[in-house]
């Protein structure tokens, strides 16, 4: 592994799973989900967050307001369109708080200013100026993007950031909105940019890549190597469409190859896998095996050829130590002797710090697995502190109780549901399916009676063997808009009666998050 030399530069990383992620389809957060992640990316490291946009919803103006305060260490940004509308939320949600960034934004393509903005270079350009100037009344820090930069003509892309770092952009933020660039195209651009914009000297250069053609690490990596000193992204990869870039991709080239790359970052690379698998957890959306440096399956050799390398010396198939990255894999279990004591410190390793109360409610189930499995590891540990934190502080939302099924090749399948409801009343009902989880659904359908349409279901064993956990990801639809739930237990009926009545306690919490909304969710880019 190359050594960190003393006159490499730093790379801010600025992370963006609580906004771009949010973007993804199916992704949908409360307030308390988001504070959650946002603490694991502190822990992290991350030196920027962006906390969500302001302006978009109740919701989302809440949560950037909350982890502003709540959360130490990271700059907390919010997102805005260049409109003075968007930019005042902005500044209101940070009001009074310190550290904090307004990231405002407009396309800057002829694409985007033919079809979508219908404006005239001139008028985009004044729009940019005066958005930053607005800012700057709120906070120093500000960050611009001209959208769809890639495609924009660079002559005018040059003019605009000259513009707006004259009005005070501190940092100019290129994006690849639609990943068209390949890795020479985009480090080109921003070769381009330090050659021709005469103040860039005065503002760090960004670089935000998305994933349409799998090039978001490489062009955001190129642009490193071009001189950019800040990489936006998500981790696991996540955001609209194909995703962003994957900021453990690119943090761990970082790191690992310090000799190419003249860079390094300040992020605790251990807790990256801590934040992949919370990450994964509460938005629903399980990693690849094969995904570069979290997924299960990365450092895991199985060839015998390659295992017969490994063992005699590591370095022959691996380039990172497993440890570096936060991936324990299965060497640490916890057994049905382990006490209080021990499941509170490994918890505490994996980034749950828990009051005794907390501790109490996860033991007994902690318990339950353990004398069923016999060894408990952190993925089992992951899941079931997912469970405990899926809407325990609210009393907005339905608990499973009970389930009981009778199926098999000669049974209509039936299935017998009770939910502790949100009025502390616990109602049953039993309904027939086409299987165990199709009547278990409408069980629950027909207590909560709410018309949701089931659009994905999935199911994963969070270990191996047969009496590993079962991970049910589900994801129901309700006018329009799409909620996922998870759900995990040995009996994998019952994780998916967890996992959708998961996604309708979400479905409910966002609604009336949301609910009374003085502001609207904008669909127009002004
Ligand atoms: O992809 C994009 O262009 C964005 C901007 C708002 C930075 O997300
Ligand atoms: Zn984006």
């Amino acid at each position: 592994m190359a050594q960190k030399s003393e006159t490499e530069d730093k790379v801010i990383i600025f992370d963006t799973t609580l906004r771009d992620g949010e973007q993804s389809a199916g992704a949908g957060l409360t307030v308390e989900e988001k504070l959650r992640i946002a603490h694991q990316l502190a822990s992290l490291g991350v030196d920027v967050i962006e906390a969500g946009f302001a302006a978009s919803s109740p919701g989302d103006f809440e949560a950037v307001r909350r982890i502003a305060q709540e959360v130490k260490g990271p700059t907390i940004c919010t997102l805005a369109r260049a409109v003075p509308s968007d930019i005042d939320a902005a500044g209101k949600a940070l009001e009074g708080i310190e550290n904090t960034r307004i990231h405002t934004f407009i396309s800057s393509s002829d694409i985007h200013l033919m079809h979508q903005m219908r404006k005239d270079r001139e008028a985009i350009m004044d729009m940019a100026v005066e958005s930053v100037k607005r800012a700057k009344q709120y906070t120093d820090d500000v960050e611009f993007s001209p959208m769809d930069a890639s495609r924009t003509d660079p002559v005018y892309l040059h003019a605009m950031l000259e513009a707006v770092i004259k009005a005070g952009a501190t940092t100019v933020n290129i994006p690849d909105t639609v990943g068209y660039a390949t890795p020479e195209e985009f480090g080109a651009l921003i070769k381009g940019i330090f050659e021709n914009v005469p103040n860039i000297d005065q503002a760090v250069v960004s670089v935000h890549c998305h994933n349409d053609l799998g090039m978001a690490g490489a062009n955001s990596l190129a642009a490193v190597e071009n001189g950019a000193r800040q990489v936006e992204g998500c981790i696991n990869g996540l955001g609209e469409r194909a995703g962003n870039a994957a900021l453990e991709e690119v943090i761990m080239a970082l790191e690992t190859r310090p000799d190419h790359y003249k860079a390094g970052t300040g992020i605790h690379t251990k807790e990256l896998g801590n934040a992949s698998r919370m990450i994964s957890n509460i938005f629903g959306f399980p990693v690849q095996y094969n995904k570069a440096i979290v997924g299960r399956n990365a450092f895991r050799h199985s060839s015998g050829i390659h295992q017969d390398a490994y063992l005699k010396d590591h370095s022959t198939f691996e380039i990172m130590e497993p440890e570096t990255v936060g991936w324990r894999g299965e060497a640490l279990v916890l057994t049905k002797l382990s006490g209080r004591a021990g499941l509170r410190a490994r918890l505490a390793e994996l980034g749950y710090r828990l009051n005794d109360e907390e501790l109490t409610n996860v033991f007994t189930p902690f318990k339950d697995l353990a004398d069923n499995k016999g060894e408990v590891d952190d993925r089992d540990l992951h899941a079931l502190m997912s469970e405990q934190h899926r809407f325990a502080d609210t009393e907005r939302t339905y608990k499973v109780g009970d389930v009981h099924v009778v199926c098999g090749n000669d049974t209509e399948p039936e299935a017998g549901v009770t939910l502790l409801c949100p009025d502390g009343e616990h109602r049953s009902s039993t309904q027939h399916g086409t299987g165990p989880v199709d009547a278990v659904c409408k069980a629950i359908d027909s207590i909560i009676d709410m018309d949701v349409e089931l659009t994905e279901f999935a199911v994963n064993a969070v270990t191996e063997g047969i009496d590993a956990l079962g991970d049910v990801t589900i994801r129901v639809e309700k006018d329009g808009n799409v909620y996922s739930g998870r759900g995990a237990d040995s009996d994998i009926v019952v994780a998916s009666a967890k996992a959708y009545v998961n996604a309708i306690n979400r479905l409910l919490v966002i609604g009336e998050q949301d609910a009374g909304a003085a502001v609207t969710a904008p669909t127009e880019t002004v």
